[in-house]
């Protein structure tokens, strides 16, 4: 079993679908946020798991936060770390210390529209897809090699919320698959490459709207 930690801010609907599914090999033994009013804390707490804060506003400095979060993380010692909508920049010698161990989702077919607000700007930008990407984590941001992507066409009439809801179905669905096939060994990332069973991708798996629905 990997004791796995999973990061977040705010409200955890990704921390949920994650306790729902219950990844094989996967044991969960806390949930850590860097925001006090999180819902995914709560969450945690309803499913008993250990919910802990480390409150970025209570800290001096980003430095000061950034050595509290890691001793705090030392302590839990994890063998995973998912970052569920965590959304504070970690420091890259914390990143660097579980490189191969981290995995983000991000909802953007990465490496297009890494960043914020991505809904309104694959809209504003006319695209025909949009959707989300599970990802190891690396210093840069929204850089790491991807290994499983969820993707929606875009209709005529979506606004960011109604393009929003859908990615996020397909969240719900690929980030617990993507955590276990991290968690069994099969997916592996050395030296920024992914290895599936020992045999090296380029491309994540990627799960179409209309073909898992
Ligand atoms: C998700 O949509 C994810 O793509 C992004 O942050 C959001 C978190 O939402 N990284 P939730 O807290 O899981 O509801």
């Amino acid at each position: 079993m990997m004791r796995t930690v999973i990061m977040v801010s705010g409200s955890g609907t990704n921390l949920q679908a994650i306790l729902d599914a219950q990844p094989a090999n996967t044991d969960i033994v806390a949930v850590v946020s860097d925001n006090p009013g999180a819902f995914g804390l709560t969450r945690a707490q309803q499913a008993g798991i250990a919910a802990i804060t480390v409150d970025y506003s209570t800290f001096e400095s980003r430095s000061d936060f950034d050595r509290a979060l890691a001793d705090t993380m030392a302590e839990i010692n994890p063998d995973l770390i998912v970052l569920a909508g965590f959304m504070r920049i970690l420091a890259d010698d914390f990143v660097e210390s579980y490189i191969g161990k981290m995995l983000n989702i991000h909802p953007s077919l990465l490496p297009d529209y890494p960043g914020l607000n991505t809904y309104s700007r694959v809209l504003d930008a006319g695209e025909q897809w949009h959707g989300t990407t599970v990802h190891f984590v690396i210093p840069e941001l929204d850089a790491g090699p991807a290994i499983m992507q969820y993707r929606v066409a875009i209709r005529p009439d979506d606004t960011p919320e109604t393009l929003a809801q859908r990615v996020q179905q397909g969240e719900y669905l690929i980030y617990p698959q993507a955590i276990e096939r991290v968690a069994s060994g099969q997916l592996t990332m050395r030296d920024g490459v992914v290895y599936n069973n020992d045999e090296a991708i380029t491309q994540p798996d990627i799960i179409d709207e209309a073909v898992a629905a």
